[in-house]
């Protein structure tokens, strides 16, 4: 019958298949093609570039074949393997080299940088205004529940806010945010991200199983990190918050290599280590030139019933920081076990008053400085 009805399979089947060369989809890469519906038959072309392994082709293969079956489909499915049309063809749209007076990233104007061997480029993201990244040096101090809080707390206040999980070993934002379940592309072939609480939220966690670990090599982080940048429909945005792993490794390097970061928020516990780990952080944005907006000192202490304060992780690391950098410390976060439940319940403590009333004032200081 029709390629239109072929594509309305392919298209969500193929979306949910990851290319391994590129990071993305093979939807979005570009390597599906001569889509057809014929009586019960529904033929397409699996466009492969020299780089592809035999192994990559049957893996691929088989899961567009599981996806197709998903979808409902009955038929016979007749997938051929062609090489790639042209060079570039695989690539649809987001050609970083023209971005809007982009000028080479400092460090990096080296030949050879990219892949392709010219300098690298930024690109900005149409309708998205500002991209604060939040970040520290050591993990689980709590950055995903600091963005979290802040992209709710940024919503309610007005704000149109984009939450993108950088983290692709260890994503967070589904639970949370209790958003969960595939994407899919829309007309343009962007991928639509989920919204709760007012916020446009995307992560890795949307594509890849939970129990699913994600082995994945330093060039496929970075295609992904990439993808949800460039290939989201994120719209108009006050701000897309992006969610960073910790460390300074290829997901932040991407980030910056990528796009105009506004400004940066590291998040950092009160004890000496974390501190050492949180100046690393410091230094690779200010070496970057990305402002720091402030930092954050989360688990600052815990209130006991009698109202007195104890410090299990030591006292005034964020403080300490926040001075020899001349940034503000936009807040202490108290160890709070209402703001452990609200993430695992993915209704974060922001949309509560009381204990969630710090995030709000996070949020409201972040605001002034970037308005
Ligand atoms: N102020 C707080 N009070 C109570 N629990 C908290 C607080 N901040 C974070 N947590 C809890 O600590 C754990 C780690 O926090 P979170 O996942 O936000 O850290 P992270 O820095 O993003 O970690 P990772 O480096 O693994 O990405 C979570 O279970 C979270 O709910
Ligand atoms: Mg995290």
């Amino acid at each position: 019958m029709s390629a239109h009805e072929a594509e309305a399979i392919l298209e969500p089947a193929a979306t949910r298949v990851r290319d391994p060369l590129t990071g993305r989809s093979v939807w979005l890469a570009g390597m599906i093609s001569d889509a057809r519906v014929d009586d019960d038959v529904l033929s397409f072309t699996l466009r492969a570039q020299p780089a592809h392994g035999t192994d990559d082709l049957a893996r691929i293969q088989e899961a567009l074949l599981r996806n197709i079956q998903a979808t409902g489909w009955a038929g016979r499915v007749d997938c051929k393997v062609r090489p790639a049309m042209a060079p570039g063809r695989s690539a649809p749209a987001h050609d970083h080299s023209h971005g809007h007076g982009a000028a080479p990233v400092r460090g990096m104007e080296g030949g050879g940088m990219q892949p392709h061997g010219g300098p690298i480029v930024k690109a900005r993201i149409p309708g998205v205004q500002r991209i604060v990244a939040v970040a520290s040096g050591k993990g689980g101090v709590g950055k995903s529940t600091v963005a979290t809080n802040l992209a709710v707390s940024l919503a309610r206040s007005g704000w149109k806010v984009g939450l993108m999980d950088a983290d692709i070993y260890g994503p967070s934002v589904p639970t949370m945010l209790a958003v969960n379940g595939g994407v899919y592309a829309n007309a343009d072939k962007k991928i639509v991200p989920h919204e709760a609480y007012g916020v446009r939220a995307m992560s890795i966690g949307f594509l890849v199983d939970d129990s699913e670990p994600i082995i994945w090599r330093g060039p496929m982080v970075m295609g992904v990190v990439r993808q949800f940048l460039q290939d989201v429909a994120w719209g108009e945005l006050d701000v897309l918050l992006v969610d960073l792993p910790p460390g300074t490794g290829d997901a932040q390097l991407t980030m910056i290599q990528a796009v105009d970061i506004t400004g940066a928020v590291i998040v950092t516990t009160p004890q000496d280590v974390a501190v050492l780990d949180a100046v690393r952080g410091v230094e690779m944005f200010r070496k970057l030139d990305v402002p720091v907006l402030g930092i954050v000192e989360n688990m600052a202490w815990m209130e006991m019933p009698d109202g007195t304060r104890i410090h299990p992780f030591g006292e005034g690391g964020g403080r300490r920081t926040a001075e020899r950098y001349d940034v503000p410390l936009l807040a202490q976060v108290p160890l709070d076990g209402r703001i452990r439940e609200g993430g695992d319940a993915g209704r974060p403590a922001a949309l509560s008053g009381d204990v969630g009333k710090v995030f709000v004032d996070v949020a409201d200081k972040i605001k002034a400085a970037l308005s």
